[in-house]
């Protein structure tokens, strides 16, 4: 098998995507190897899934930025640091510059829980529960300057049952998240989808 891509991770939070990931990169045949994990939040949870098995991990918090770019400019110089070609966002809770995103167009991809373009943005759960959908799910896209706005590379759908709360969707729709993640990430590196 030819090498593996390296990959960053950004998370903000609890990180159980990033252990998804974690976990399908310890598969020899995965196409993918994690290199660096950074957070925006000193105590994220996340970031014991990647020092648990040895990935170098950064913290680089956004309010020691007096703006956005000089933030994305730090991440970006980490990414570089670490030989990074391809970055996951992974419950990252901050918004790219536009020179961020130019710079990584086609080789930079979040996750979204929703079926895009529905219910973009925050209270994910809450808006589709309001909207009375009866299917939700994710969605794994390239990330664009426009947020939740970028090319789609795969999503996943669950049903909304009767009497589901956010929280209960969310743990559906999280249980596909993690099978999704690690598939997208697998059909972007072997040129499956392009941007
Ligand atoms: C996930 O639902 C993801 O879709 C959204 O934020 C949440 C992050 O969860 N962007 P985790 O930190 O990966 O557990």
């Amino acid at each position: 098998m030819s090498a593996k891509r390296k990959v960053g991770v950004l998370i903000s939070g609890r990180g159980s995507n990033l252990k998804s990931l974690i976990e399908a990169c310890a598969d020899a045949n995965y196409p993918a190897e994690i290199v660096l994990v950074i957070s925006n939040i000193a105590d994220a949870g996340g970031l014991t899934h990647a020092a648990n098995v040895g990935i170098p991990t950064k913290v680089i918090p956004h309010k020691s930025f007096a703006s956005r770019e000089a933030f994305d400019a730090a991440i970006n110089a980490a990414l570089h640091d670490a030989g990074v070609e391809i970055v996951c966002e992974a419950g990252f809770m901050r918004i790219h510059s536009e020179g961020f995103v130019d710079k990584w167009e086609g080789r930079i991809i979040n996750i979204h829980p929703s079926l895009l373009p529905a219910f973009k943005g925050t209270h994910v759960h809450e808006q589709a529960l309001a909207a009375g959908v009866k299917t939700s799910g994710c969605t794994v896209h390239f990330v664009a300057a426009e947020v939740d706005s970028g090319p789609i590379i795969a999503q996943s759908a669950v049903p909304v049952l009767d009497g589901d709360t956010p929280e209960t969707l969310a743990a559906r729709v999280l249980e596909e998240e993690h099978k999704l993640y690690p598939l997208a990430l697998k059909l972007v590196i072997e040129g499956r989808v392009r941007f």
